[in-house]
């Protein structure tokens, strides 16, 4: 049967390797997710919510596009709430192209961008990132023309964990007025970076954030976007009235109300675990992308060797490959016991 757009046929599912992720078994550094659990005070908003005999009705947010701007510092008319950042990504890529427009998506980078871009039938340029270089600006600039629809600015880019500027982002902006920069701030809380403060000078920055990463929330789907408030409203005309589920409201709420279980986290994390991984790395000489986020991705010389012994030792991280092909593992920074237990595996595989 084939009854859907040609072009649509051609295309494979995203499949990311999901199933088997037993956290009584493993240390999950696959992700990129939070390495534990979430506080209790979130679990007793969800458990309460449920308790509350409302599960029979339609969602509903109140005020948590208020409670979002006050915690990003824009107005409340810069903010939506998405399914999950991939949502805001896909409805960004909607609204700004179709058949025949171009995205610029530098890699290699997070799979989502391109899988919606190829959804609305965008040709994709794709300028590489390079370790010395970073964020490929140049080729960028140079491969912008009047069909150019959607840039991709990942801050921090993912699996290399590099940034962008909002020096950069600007001159994007600038460049293509005719085009929207998505600048995906999905780890933002580790970074602290953000294009926030470009959003009134320039109408064309989408940023989207998410709850899945820092704040520990992936499996309930919770994320936003910020850009104009002009921009705002189409995306709303674009996005189903309860495409947010309510469960993900309640948990992020209470998330925003009692957030030291992030900061406390994110001051581990950043903090102790990823000097420690780094000064490893430098001191067997293993190559590695300079990150400013909360993995690392590396280049040992046997990466499926390692992947095995870490996965028999009870650790999950993830192949990735870079421009040329080669193999790495995108590892995770988890707690300092977490990372402990990391560098005592591969100390003693390195030996
Ligand atoms: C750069 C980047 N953007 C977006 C996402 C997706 O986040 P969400 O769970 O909010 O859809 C990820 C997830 O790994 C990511 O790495």
């Amino acid at each position: 049967m084939k009854i859907f757009k040609p072009y649509l046929q051609a295309l494979a599912a995203y499949k990311p390797p999901l199933e088997g992720r037993d956290p009584a078994r493993f240390e999950l550094l696959d992700f990129n997710e939070r390495t534990i659990p979430v506080g209790e005070h979130i679990k007793q908003a969800l458990i309460d919510y449920i308790n509350s005999d409302r599960l029979q009705m339609y969602p509903s947010y109140g005020d948590i596009c208020t409670q979002l701007a006050g915690y990003c510092g824009v107005q409340e008319s810069q903010v939506m709430i998405t399914n999950g950042s991939d949502h805001g990504i896909e409805l960004i890529f909607r609204g700004l192209g179709g058949v025949g427009d171009q995205a610029i998506i530098p890699g290699p980078t997070f799979a989502i961008y391109s899988q919606v871009a190829k959804v609305e039938g965008m040709t994709i340029v794709a300028p590489e990132y390079t370790k010395a270089g970073g964020y490929p600006l140049a080729a960028v600039l140079a491969a912008i023309t009047d069909n150019t629809k959607t840039i991709v600015a990942a801050n921090p880019n993912n699996p290399c964990g590099t940034p962008i500027s909002n020096e950069q982002i600007a001159t994007l902006a600038e460049a293509a007025p005719q085009a929207g920069i998505l600048v995906d701030e999905c780890y933002f809380e580790y970074t602290r970076a953000s294009a926030k403060e470009l959003l009134d000078r320039y109408p064309n920055i989408f940023i989207t954030r998410t709850f899945s990463k820092t704040w520990g929330l992936p499996s309930l789907r919770f994320g936003y976007i910020l850009t104009a408030a002009e921009n705002i409203e189409v995306l709303l005309a674009m996005r189903g009235p309860y495409d947010i589920n309510q469960l993900a409201v309640v948990a992020a709420k209470a998330a925003l109300a009692n957030p030291e279980y992030v900061e406390r986290y994110i001051d581990e994390v950043m903090g102790s675990s990823k000097p420690a991984v780094e000064a490893f790395l430098d001191k067997l000489g293993i190559d590695y992308w300079p990150t400013v986020a909360n993995y690392v991705l590396m280049f040992p010389a046997d990466p499926d060797g390692l992947y095995e012994t870490l996965m028999q030792a009870g650790i999950l991280v993830r192949p990735r490959v870079d421009n040329q092909g080669r193999k790495g593992l995108r590892v995770t920074f988890g707690t300092r016991a977490q990372t402990d237990k990391l560098l005592a595996v591969m100390t003693e595989y390195f030996h």
